[in-house]
């Protein structure tokens, strides 16, 4: 059975602190972006361009994982998973990747495109990654500390 691969590791991690990241600082570019809307001067900010390049990194390193996904094809689920609850996971996995994918390009849209719809997307985008991101952090805690199976190694480097 294949497991992670170390480019696979290295990627969900990076990816994961990106998204806290862009969670975290989005005040800059919130106010940037209700100031543009006002039609006041945007003076350059730092965590302005962090939020956009921070973003389309995402995009660009979610293209990426899927890509690997789709070359070397699916991880097996955890021994002992039976097929509804891999059925579940495989969708949890999609349903990560589409939010990141659609936070990135409503983000790209608004920014660039002016799309007023495209803001208001983006803004749900945030409690639709927090709730995935909850329920996945859970469901994997929930594995290592409950069912003790070891799940975060096939997540690790030492895995
Ligand atoms: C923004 C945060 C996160 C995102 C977007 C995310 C996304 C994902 C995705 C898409 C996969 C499937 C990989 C694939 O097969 O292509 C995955 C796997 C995994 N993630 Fe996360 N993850 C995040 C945070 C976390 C955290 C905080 C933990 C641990 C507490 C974690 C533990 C795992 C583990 C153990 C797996 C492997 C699951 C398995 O083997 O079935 N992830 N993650
Ligand atoms: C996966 C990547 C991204 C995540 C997780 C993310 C997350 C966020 C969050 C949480 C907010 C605050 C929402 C609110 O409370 O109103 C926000 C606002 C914003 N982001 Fe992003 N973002 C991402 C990518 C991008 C990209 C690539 C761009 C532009 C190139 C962008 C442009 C904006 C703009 C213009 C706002 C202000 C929108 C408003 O307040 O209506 N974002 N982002």
């Amino acid at each position: 059975m294949r497991p992670y691969s170390k480019s696979q590791v290295i990627l969900h991690w990076v990816v994961a602190l990106l998204v806290a990241a862009q969670i975290l600082f989005h005040d800059s570019i919130k106010e940037a972006w209700h100031a543009f809307r006002k039609g006041q001067v945007v003076a350059f900010d730092p965590l302005v361009a962090a939020h956009v390049f921070g973003g389309i990194a995402i995009l660009l390193l979610v293209l990426w994982r899927i890509a690997i996904r789709t070359r070397q094809g699916t991880v097996a689920p955890v021994a002992g998973t039976s097929p509804r609850m891999a059925q579940l996971t495989h969708l949890g996995h999609l349903a990560l990747y589409a939010a990141l994918a659609l936070a990135a390009l409503s983000g790209l849209a608004t920014w660039f495109g002016g799309v007023a719809i495209a803001a208001e997307v983006h803004e749900w985008m945030e409690p639709a990654i927090l709730i995935l991101v909850g329920g996945h952090t859970a469901a994997a805690l929930y594995h290592q500390f409950w069912l003790k199976d070891g799940l975060l190694r096939r997540m690790s480097l030492g895995g």
